[in-house]
């Protein structure tokens, strides 16, 4: 049997692990300046939205590429609430899945059912109402199957309410406190788009198919769950809790190091400098957590850059936006499964954006490999192997 690998008649071609560096696609919807911590959303600093936009607002600048006047705001509203209630056979579908699967996994399945029942809407060349009509589904999938899994009946979206009270008040059943959503609209602001994340570029491959809109986000909710992207903020909370008081985070940090375990919310790919949003979420940890959670949250948070800091040197590894976040949805009343499916709640936004830029001008995106196998086997007939 021959071993012999590929000619290498080809020139090789550059191979970033990871596609680190490479351009994917031009975008006009936001860019993360990585040596200087700074993330825009079309011209916009993010901290010229956080805490002054609504999400709605945000969902409008990038969809439409500017801030809405009140009537565009209005109308926008009016259209999301048109598209919040989920119809019944996704419902039905969402009560099969058992209590226990994570979240994450029911609203990729609550989504492609939403994609397969309405497929008269969802099957052509992706297009704003289809966007709004998709985002303004995802909080209502997400809180049907959270109530479904406790054997509470799903709430019906309520009139009058924007997206980050539509979504507390159907998982909870009740009129949500300003204490709990105007943090998480804040949360939604931050987390709306990204450059060219992991998601946003299955998104786009997807679409660079000719592939419908559904299919395009149910690929960036599978992409989003992994802890390497949007996967980390339950863990971060799993961390907090195992290290569980201040005198512990010494030994339990360096004990994790020492296994060579990723500290999970430090650390990103394009940012060597903090992370704009990290810097946001920790003031709203400050004033919404618990008070022994921050002061936890906040020790942990120093020793592990200090840690990172001896341990790999040069590497400029800082806290993420997972770090915080763990502790301001958990200060909003959400149990740790459900924030990476409440990020892709807002992610939704971004995602679609994306998608509707890539087929505004659109070329199949089918990148090169490096073979490294062999090529010159052959074929050996089964009764003789
Ligand atoms: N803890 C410990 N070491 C780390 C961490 C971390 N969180 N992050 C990076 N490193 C180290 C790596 O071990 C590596 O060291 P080495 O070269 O000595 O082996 C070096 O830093 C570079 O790491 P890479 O894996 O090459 O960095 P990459 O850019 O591929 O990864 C990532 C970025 C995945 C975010 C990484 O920092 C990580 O795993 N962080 C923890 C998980 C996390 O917080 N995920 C959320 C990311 S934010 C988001 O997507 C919304």
């Amino acid at each position: 049997m021959s071993t012999a690998t590929a000619p290498q008649t080809e020139a090789p071609l550059p191979k970033p692990e990871g596609l680190e560096g490479v351009v994917a696609a031009s975008t006009a919807l936001s860019h993360v300046f990585g040596e200087e911590g700074k993330l825009v959303y079309r011209g916009y600093d993010i901290h010229e939205l956080a805490g002054k936009a609504s999400f709605e607002e945000v969902a409008h600048l990038l969809w439409l590429g500017h801030l809405p006047t009140s009537s565009e705001l209005a109308d926008l509203q009016s259209r999301l609430e048109a598209n919040r209630t989920l119809p019944q056979p996704v419902i039905d579908i969402l009560r099969l899945i058992p209590a226990d699967t994570a979240p994450m996994d029911a609203l990729r399945t609550g989504l492609s059912a939403l994609g397969a029942v309405d497929h008269k809407t969802f099957d052509d060349t992706p297009d704003l109402d289809e966007a709004i009509a998709i985002a303004a589904r995802f909080p209502g999938i997400l809180a049907a199957f959270f109530r479904l899994r406790s054997g509470q009946e799903p709430v019906r979206p309520k009139a009058g309410h924007n997206t980050a009270q539509s979504y507390l008040y159907q998982l909870f059943g009740a009129e949500p406190e300003e204490r709990h959503w105007k943090p998480l609209e804040t949360y939604l602001v931050l987390l709306a788009d990204h450059g060219m994340n992991a998601s946003t570029f299955t998104a786009r491959v997807i679409a660079s198919t000719q592939s419908d809109l559904i299919s395009c986000l149910t690929g960036a909710v599978g992409a989003l769950k992994g802890p390497l992207h949007g996967g980390a903020p339950s863990k971060v909370l799993d961390m907090l809790n195992a290290i569980g008081s201040a005198d512990n985070v010494d030994t339990w940090l360096n004990n994790a190091l020492d296994r060579g375990d990723r500290l999970m919310g430090f650390g990103h790919r394009v940012y060597k400098a903090e992370d704009p949003r990290a810097e946001i979420l920790r003031e709203m940890a400050r004033t919404a957590s618990d008070p022994d959670f921050f002061a936890l949250s906040k020790r942990t948070e120093d020793r592990a850059l200090e840690l990172l800091n001896e341990r790999k040197p040069g590497r400029r590894l800082y806290t993420n936006v997972e770090f915080y976040s763990a502790a301001v949805l958990a200060a909003v009343g959400l149990p740790g499964d459900m924030f990476t499916p409440t990020f892709a709640v807002s992610r939704s936004v971004g995602w679609s954006s994306h998608v509707l830029e890539q087929v505004s001008n659109n070329r199949l995106i089918r990148p090169q490999s490096q073979f490294v196998g062999p090529s010159d086997k052959t074929f050996t007939p089964i009764s003789s192997r």
